[in-house]
């Protein structure tokens, strides 16, 4: 199987490059996350949404996909750098009376403490400094508060492992948001002084895509 998504892959990288360069940011993203979601990473996302409450911080939103998904008592602020998929972003959470701010992961603009939740999916794949990033989700988070991960990460076989750790610079040479496959995001959620008290794994859901190792994980600070 995996072999099959990674000929896919392989075989859907020109049109993948070619729609990146034809469309605007938030046209080429709004695209693939569409088909990405309706393959089955939506179900995921949900899941993992499914119990977050109170004061929830979404980091690294994007165009803010996941919004419809949070229940009458998440009370969310947005974080997204990129002015264009922001922008979407922020019309997106109007709906839901969302707010949406442009600032970094790695240097959040919150007092200590301050929310019941931090929702970050598959942002940590390319936030540039992931580690000073968890360090400030735990900063963040009132104590008892969870971080909630939706991440693609590093294959824990070691032939996935070096496939991955060679695809690693050319996928984030590909991708506007310089995503990077081979993170081993775990490891840098518990050296931030997290205890993983949840993790399920499964693979990328869609076609057209490497088959990359997904996980959906909840952490409290220790
Ligand atoms: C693959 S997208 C995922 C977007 C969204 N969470 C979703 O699931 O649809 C990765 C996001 O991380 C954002 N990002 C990149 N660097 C970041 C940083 N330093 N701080 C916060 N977000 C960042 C990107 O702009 C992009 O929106």
């Amino acid at each position: 199987m995996s072999l099959l998504r990674t000929l896919q892959f392989a075989l859907a990288i020109p049109g993948f490059l070619n729609a990146q360069r034809r469309l605007e940011p938030e046209d080429f993203f709004e695209l693939a996350m569409e088909r990405l979601d309706a393959e089955g990473l939506m179900a995921w996302r949900a899941r993992s949404l499914a119990a977050v409450r109170g004061r929830v911080l979404d980091v690294g939103v994007g165009t803010g996909r996941s919004f419809p998904l949070y229940g009458p008592r998440a009370r969310v602020v947005g974080l997204e750098p990129d002015a264009a998929l922001r922008k979407v972003a922020a019309q997106r959470g109007e709906i839901f009376g969302f707010s949406v701010l442009g600032a970094s992961a790695e240097h959040l603009p919150f007092v200590d403490g301050h929310f019941d939740a931090v929702a970050v999916h598959l942002a940590l794949c390319c936030i540039p400094d992931a580690a000073q990033a968890c360090r400030e989700f735990r900063r963040v988070l009132r104590p008892g508060g969870a971080l909630h991960l939706l991440e693609h990460v590093q294959s824990e076989t070691p032939l996935g492992a070096l496939c991955l750790r060679g695809l690693d610079p050319i996928w984030a040479r590909m991708t506007r948001e310089a995503c990077h496959p081979a993170r081993r995001t775990l490891d840098t959620v518990r050296a931030a002084g997290f205890r993983v008290d949840c993790v399920e794994r499964g693979i990328f859901p869609a076609a057209g895509m490497p088959p990359f190792p997904l996980i959906w994980a909840r952490a409290k600070a220790r």
